[in-house]
């Protein structure tokens, strides 16, 4: 039987219940969104403190596009600015940023300032924090499909040697290794699209609370967890 007595690898994080959080407070869903910029402080913080390597935080999906314009300017302008001002502190924590996603689509200014902190932690050593951003796990497939495509189309590739490890490199970060532990907040039970294909294994636990509300402490309770965990892969241990 295996248990985890060691701390996930890489985290990833379904941050839900922004909107609810404040609607419930009287306040507007971008009073929401805010503050769940907070809360990825603290949950990035505790990670580094507990010791995992990689953070993937689904911060915009394909389906987020959807939302009504101010909402989603409101979002783009909210990432904008915590990438200015949380700059330096990346830089203390040795953050390295990452994305995945259809970054193409975001506005120039944001996709300016994203470029800037990715080349500016491109050295850094500690954890990295991926933000996934216009992302969805069925488009990652789509644009991977079409990378494998074009090569097969070019000659350089036969379709009979498509395998697991020929998708997994035509995916947005090939060498992220897939989440061990899936965080989601606000109770619902789904995966929304997010990374379709690397959580084929990964440990799930749901929190019961809003994503505004999300605390260091909840990222140990999740690691404890996780590390009761039996993970067999399918196997019979
Ligand atoms: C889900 O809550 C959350 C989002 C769609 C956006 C996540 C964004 C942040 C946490 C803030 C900015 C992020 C960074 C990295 C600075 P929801 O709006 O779907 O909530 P609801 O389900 O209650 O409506």
């Amino acid at each position: 039987m295996s248990t985890s007595p060691s701390p996930p690898k890489h985290i990833a994080i379904i941050m839900d219940g922004n909107g609810r959080w404040a609607e419930q407070r009287g306040l507007p869903r971008t009073a929401g969104h805010k503050s769940g910029a907070d809360a990825v402080e603290r949950a990035v913080d505790a990670c580094i403190e507990v010791g995992v390597e990689y953070i993937t935080l689904y911060a915009f999906s394909s389906e987020n596009w959807n939302r009504p314009k101010t909402e989603i300017s409101a979002l783009m302008g909210l990432l904008g600015l915590f990438l200015k001002k949380k700059f330096k502190q990346m830089q203390n924590r040795n953050i390295r940023l990452r994305t995945i996603g259809r970054t193409d689509e975001l506005p120039s200014t944001v996709r300016k300032e994203l470029l800037a902190a990715i080349e500016n932690t491109r050295e850094n050593t500690g954890i990295t924090m991926t933000l996934a951003l216009s992302y969805g796990g069925r488009e990652e497939m789509v644009d991977a499909m079409q990378k494998i495509a074009k090569q097969v189309e070019a000659g350089s590739l036969a379709a009979a040697d498509i395998s697991n490890e020929t998708i997994q490199a035509n995916l947005y970060a090939p060498d992220i290794p897939d989440p061990d532990l899936l965080i989601r907040t606000s109770g619902e039970i789904r995966l929304s699209n997010f990374l379709l294909w690397q959580l084929s294994y990964t440990e799930m636990i749901l929190v019961d609370k809003y994503w505004p509300e999300f605390k260091e402490e909840d990222i140990h309770k999740a690691v404890e967890v996780f590390q009761q965990r039996h993970r067999r892969f399918g196997a019979v241990q």
